[in-house]
């Protein structure tokens, strides 16, 4: 079963620049949701400060399952919330590793299992994706922006994390690999019962992968509730986003 998550007042500033101001939020375990909200509004922002990535302003709170992510220096968080899987909206890939060292990069730099054990998985991994497996053996900087998206897809789910933060994981996909990437994250949610929280722009990814849509605007949450509640309702922002 994947893991809770609870942000309570959560504000985030860079200097004297407010991004997130007071966003309060709890994602069930083993759910699906979809963070909406036009560009510059702060997604990004939020994904990463629930994630830990970012440290969020004093007086926020953001608790993973039962851990308090803030009471933890990075480099000492426990796990599970030390290997959430995420995926960075602009590929993160490192210059110098090939793919399958890429997307397996936790064991790899741990040597804890064999190069040949990490490749297979590797091969999985990019098969799940829509990849061809022998590009575990390429370097990353040499695929396309769309490939790299997938690759970083594939280096979240290769922490085994039952919990997966995704920040647009179809931008830059052409529309059938988008429905083919929707349709990996709605199975691993649904069979696995992990909990997913994805940024996205895509409707049809967002009508594929959500049980429950948060919408932002400037920094604050402007609407929440489930995909039914998202489908019948009147709400502007709701049909800003999506019923044009
Ligand atoms: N590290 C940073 N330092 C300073 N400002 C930042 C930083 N990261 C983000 N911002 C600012 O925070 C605001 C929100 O950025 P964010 O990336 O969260 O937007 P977004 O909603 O994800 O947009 P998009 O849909 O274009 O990806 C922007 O004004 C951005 O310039
Ligand atoms: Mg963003």
């Amino acid at each position: 079963m994947g893991l809770s998550i609870h942000v309570g007042n959560l504000s985030k500033s860079f200097g004297n620049t407010t991004v997130l101001s007071n966003i309060s939020l709890d994602i069930r375990s083993g759910t699906s949701t979809v963070i909406l909200g036009a560009s510059g509004s702060g997604k990004s922002v939020l994904l990463k400060c629930m994630s830990g990535l970012l440290i969020a302003d004093a007086g926020s709170s953001v608790v993973i399952g039962k851990y308090e992510v803030g009471a933890f220096h990075i480099s000492e968080r426990p796990s599970p919330i030390s290997k959430i899987g995420f995926s960075f909206q602009l590929n993160a890939s490192f210059d110098s590793l090939l793919v399958w060292q890429d997307i397996m990069f936790n064991e790899f730099i741990n040597e804890t299992k064999e190069d040949e054990e990490l490749i297979e998985n590797a091969k999985t991994l990019l098969k799940m994706v829509e990849l061809p497996p022998e590009l575990a053996f390429t370097n990353s900087k040499q695929s396309s922006g769309g490939m790299q998206k997938r690759i970083g897809i594939a280096r979240a789910i290769a922490t085994q994390s039952t919990l997966l933060m995704l920040d647009e994981p179809t931008s830059g996909l052409d529309i059938e690999t988008s429905e083919k990437i929707a349709v990996l994250i709605h199975e691993l949610h649904h069979k696995m019962k992990y909990t997913v929280v994805s940024v996205s722009h895509d409707i049809h990814y967002t009508k594929t992968v959500a049980d429950n849509i948060i919408i932002i605007k400037e920094g604050k949450i402007r609407w929440s509730g489930t995909i039914d509640e998202c489908n019948n309702s009147n709400n502007e922002a709701v049909q800003k986003f999506f019923h044009t």
